[in-house]
């Protein structure tokens, strides 16, 4: 089969790196790609949100399943448009991904099912906004209703810091169109589990757990980031919260976007917080996470491409899908000034003895590669990542992996997996 993976980003390598052991796959391109993805597929220079691009190419190159992985071309209707011109999509259609595309709708959904997540209003109104939050008090949650590349979330100490989130997203446009409606939510605590599920609309199939890391600095400090690294699996979801979440979480949304005409077909992904209450539902991604794909795709024994067919022709129910029991870690290496301005261009070096080790791999988040040597070309550069028997084993394997690497001004965090 001739397939092309739709991204370019970490997340994108390790689907690419997985579907590239397929039997099943014959050719496999990526659109745009990445250095590290260019040594497994052929990337081909097109943007992952140029939907007629991609469709033109997929149909052009006679592709036979196209793999839709990040957020922005799914919540544009994407894999719509891919199947209208008859070619076979993995990833949910528009109606479907709008559970990531607007948290207006996410939370609506939530509470008209009796899903467990925070209290909430939705306001489209500024001055109504401001208000509430006068009348609830702080800490408490803004956020912008649409995608905002991970940054549409306030977490406000004090109630002036949440009138200038919303100020900033309704009057100042910071988000454009993304913060036309915002959320403010109850704030809750606890720790958190990326839950990422198969789904073909009828049966859901969680993937094995995994947390996390999303500020920058050890200890959890400093600003947000999309991750500065991930392990699997999660101590804290031991079998009995499992059996909780597919009870209370997971079935009963899957039923919900049923009963609300919007069938979900593709991976969705539950961002979940374990509060003393109970679990509850921080956010739903319409996709694979990233980096949690990066520690859970490589714990997969089963072959991935079954699993995007079966999903594709509603068959989830007829496969076994397969782990392994083993522990995954993976650190990230960003540029420096990342999440703020940081420079690229920057040859990357030592990848090769970084991958020595047979547990090890690294996987490109923002590379190029040219005349035989790799550059840096994005905030999170690579996901250095081993698998190994225990959760010790892989931290100290991913670490003596990452330390042979070097860029200037190359960062990461000292303490993935000892949360
Ligand atoms: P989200 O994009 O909705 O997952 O939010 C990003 C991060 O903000 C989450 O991973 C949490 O750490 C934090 N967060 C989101 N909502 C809440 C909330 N209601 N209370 C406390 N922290 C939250
Ligand atoms: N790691 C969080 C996300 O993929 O949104």
């Amino acid at each position: 089969m001739k397939v092309l993976v739709v991204g370019g980003g970490g997340r994108e390598h390790t689907l690419v790196w997985k579907l590239s052991q397929s039997p099943k796959v014959s050719e496999l391109n990526c659109a745009p790609g990445n250095g590290g993805i260019s040594k497994l597929a052929t990337c081909v220079d097109i943007k992952a949100t140029d939907i007629d691009g991609i469709v033109n190419y997929s149909k052009e190159n006679k592709m036979d399943l196209v793999v839709v992985a990040p957020d922005d071309p799914l919540a544009a209707g994407m894999v719509d448009k891919l199947n209208e011109a008859g070619i076979r999509a993995f990833g949910p259609v528009k109606d479907a991904a709008i559970i990531e595309g607007s948290k207006a709708f996410a939370k609506n959904l939530m509470k008209k099912y009796n899903i467990p997540t925070a209290d909430y209003n939705v306001f489209e109104n500024c001055s109504d906004a401001l208000r509430y939050i006068d009348e609830c008090g702080a800490p408490i949650v803004v956020k912008a209703d649409g995608l905002a590349l991970g940054k549409g979330v306030i977490i406000a100490k004090a109630v002036e810091e949440a009138k200038a989130a919303v100020n900033g997203m309704m009057n100042d446009k910071l988000f454009g169109n993304a913060g036309n409606k915002v959320v403010i939510e109850e704030f809750i605590e606890g720790p958190e589990v990326s839950i990422l599920a198969f789904t073909d609309g009828k049966t859901i199939v969680p993937m094995v757990s995994s947390q996390d890391h999303k500020r920058v600095f050890d200890n959890d400090q400093g600003p947000n980031t999309g991750g500065m690294g991930t392990f699997s699996p999660s101590p804290l979801y031991d079998e009995k919260l499992a059996d909780y979440c597919m009870k209370e979480i997971f079935v009963p949304t899957i039923e919900a976007m049923n009963k609300e005409g919007r069938k979900f077909k593709g991976v969705l992904y539950f961002g979940l917080m374990i509060t003393k209450d109970g679990p509850k539902v921080l956010e739903y991604n319409a996709r694979f996470g990233d980096p949690e794909t990066q520690v859970v795709i490589p714990r997969l024994k089963t072959d991935l491409l079954e699993i995007f067919e079966a999903i594709i022709d509603e068959k989830l129910a007829d496969i076994n899908i397969e782990w392994d029991d083993n522990a995954a870690v993976c650190v990230v290496a960003a540029s420096g000034g990342y999440p703020g301005k940081y420079p690229t261009g920057l040859e990357i070096k030592g990848l090769d003895a970084a991958q020595a080790d047979s547990s090890t791999i690294v996987f490109h988040a923002g590379t190029s590669y040219n005349d035989g040597k790799f550059y840096t070309a994005g905030g999170r550069v690579l996901g250095v990542t081993a698998v190994e028997k225990t959760m010790d084993m892989a931290i100290n394997k991913a670490y003596a992996g990452i330390e042979k690497i070097s860029f200037e001004g190359m960062h990461y965090r000292k303490d993935i997996g000892r949360k």
